[in-house]
């Protein structure tokens, strides 16, 4: 309930202040599917150029189905994480040929893809096809863990708020909630030193009441 209360305010702060990026300016489950691929373990900015260069060479799912591996592998590189390119190619080759270039907008059918996980499934559900489920990421957990003042570990704990989160989501703007996270995420509540004087979400956050932001999320002693 205390997650119920970020609803409002956390759209509000998205829509004066969400980033413009080509994914979601023009927004499709083949755009989602490669934006967040590429932004897995890549910043946005690095992913920019990438991104357009990569819609400019591959428009449509049928053409990065068809396309050769090298040329793709040699797109890629810079960005790393090389599977993630082989991955995407295969995915494509099943979407093109099982699914008739159509992403499935279906969670199990999604997570059977060749690099679709969890996070990257409740994204294009919700942000391509308006789905009510969350997309959780390091961001997510983060943000849960502090506005609810969750001193567990976060890992072990990720089923349950991945709980939480499906009863939070609004199911009349699903895609914008788990983006304006994934901002908030990366522009203010951040790792160490979170900005929470500019946060949309302050009053409502126990970790910042009580000052233990720095102390949550908690992680697991490696
Ligand atoms: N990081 C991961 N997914 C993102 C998205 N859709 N927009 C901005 N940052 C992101």
């Amino acid at each position: 309930e205390k997650l119920q209360a970020i609803v409002s305010p956390l759209l509000t702060w998205y829509d004066e202040n969400r980033r413009v990026l080509p994914w979601r300016e023009e927004v499709s489950a083949y755009r989602t599917w490669v934006s967040e691929i590429m932004l897995q373990q890549t910043r946005v900015a690095a992913v920019l150029p990438y991104f357009q260069r990569f819609m400019a060479r591959y428009p449509t799912v049928q053409d990065l189905a068809r396309g050769d591996e090298e040329e793709l592998l040699k797109l890629w590189e810079g960005l790393g994480y090389y599977s993630r390119a082989r991955n995407l190619q295969k995915a494509a080759r099943i979407v093109a040929e099982d699914y008739a270039g159509a992403f499935p907008a279906d969670y199990k059918e999604l997570i059977a893809l060749p690099g679709i996980g969890d996070y990257t499934a409740g994204a294009i559900l919700s942000i391509a096809f308006g789905l009510p489920v969350p997309a959780v990421d390091g961001n997510v957990l983060r943000i849960a863990s502090r506005i609810t003042g969750w001193d567990r570990d976060v890992q072990s704990t990720k089923k349950e708020i991945t709980r939480w989160m499906t009863e939070v989501v609004p199911s009349d703007r699903p895609g914008a909630f788990n983006q304006a996270l994934m901002d908030l995420g990366s522009a203010l509540c951040l790792p160490a030193a979170p900005r929470c004087p500019d946060c949309p979400l302050r009053g409502l956050c126990t970790a910042e009441r009580e000052g233990s932001q720095a102390r949550i999320p908690v992680r697991a002693p490696k």
